[in-house]
This record gives structure tokens, C-alpha cells and sequence, in this order.
């Protein structure tokens, strides 16, 4: 009923519920990754969590990138390790993670551009709800870095 990485074979069972590790967390882009960069991570993230039985979302705007990824444990376990590896993207703060057995929110792998006011927003609500002071510096950082854009470049990514 399901594959090597637990999606479901049959389009009706795509509820099922199964163990699936989430991870969510944002972080800062590194200066000089720009769209064509983004993009290159977004193509290589597409067939890559394709394969993994990744799902989720990524979005980014203002240089701050925001990911939901759930899937196999070990595979999101393995996305996570690499993902502290890469230097494209700094300020990794964690804001969720959970193993538990459930369906998934996302059937499917999507990348989202938004402007700085909804990952404002949502980055506030993160640090109303921060409890380790080194994610809650950095979230600061984050927020600092927001306010500081000029009012033109809000919202190009
Ligand atoms: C913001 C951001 C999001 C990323 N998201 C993914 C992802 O969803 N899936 C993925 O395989 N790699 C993603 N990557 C790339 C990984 O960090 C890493 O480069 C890639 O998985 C290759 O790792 P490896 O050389 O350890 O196999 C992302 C990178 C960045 C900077």
C-alpha cells in the first residue's frame, strides 16, 4: 500500500496516516544568493525530496526562506544534516519538530514566494513562542534584518 518511502501507491489512500518526521524552521539567506540561486535549490530540492518521500513547502521572500518538510524520519533526518551543511542560508532557527503517525499535510513538494509582511508575521508569532534564547536571538536577527530592507525591495524576493 505504500512505496520504499511511504507514499501511498493508490491515490485513495493518500490520507493514510503514517510515521512522519516535521521539521519547520527559517532561516537567512546567504548575500549573494539570488533568484537564480533559489532556483537551482528549488530544482535540485524537487527531484531530490521526490525521491526521498519528502513533501512540504518552502517559501522565501526578502532573504529569509521559511520550510516545512515532513517524510520518513530517516529521510528528514538526513535533509536536516545537510541542510546545516549548506552555506547558502544562515540563522537556522528551529521551530517545530515532531515524529508522530498521521497523515500528511502536503502531498506534494511546493515553493512559495511572499512579501516580508507575511513572513513578518509569521516570525513574531515564532518568537512570542521561543523558549531557547539562541533561536529567540536569532529570530530577533531576522526581524531586525526585515525592518531594515528598503520599502522597495520588499516582496522581489
Ligand atoms: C533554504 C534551503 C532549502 C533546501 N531544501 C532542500 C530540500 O527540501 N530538499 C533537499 O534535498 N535539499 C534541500 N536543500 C539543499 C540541501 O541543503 C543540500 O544542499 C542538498 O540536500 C544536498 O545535500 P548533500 O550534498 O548532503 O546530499 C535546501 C537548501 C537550502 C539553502
Amino acid at each position: 500500500m505504500f512505496d520504499e518511502y511511504g507514499i501511498p501507491d493508490d491515490a485513495d489512500l493518500e490520507f493514510a496516516a503514517l510515521t512522519l518526521e516535521t521539521f519547520v524552521y527559517c532561516s537567512r539567506a546567504t548575500d549573494g544568493v539570488d533568484d537564480a540561486e533559489v532556483n537551482r535549490i528549488i530544482e535540485f530540492s524537487q527531484r531530490r525530496n521526490v525521491a526521498r518521500g519528502i513533501t512540504g513547502v518552502l517559501v522565501f521572500g526578502s532573504g529569509v526562506f521559511f520550510q516545512w518538510i515532513e517524510g520518513p524520519p530517516a529521510e528528514v533526518q538526513t535533509l536536516i544534516a545537510s541542510l546545516h551543511d549548506d552555506s547558502r542560508h544562515y540563522d537556522i532557527v528551529p521551530l517545530d519538530r515532531s515524529i508522530e503517525k498521521r497523515e500528511r499535510l502536503y502531498l506534494g513538494w511546493e515553493m512559495e514566494r511572499v512579501e516580508a509582511d507575511d513572513i513578518r508575521s509569521v516570525l513574531h508569532e515564532a518568537l512570542d513562542s521561543a523558549e531557547d534564547e539562541h533561536n529567540a536571538a536569532a529570530l530577533k536577527r531576522i526581524l531586525a534584518h526585515l525592518d531594515s530592507e528598503p520599502l522597495a525591495a520588499l516582496g522581489r524576493g
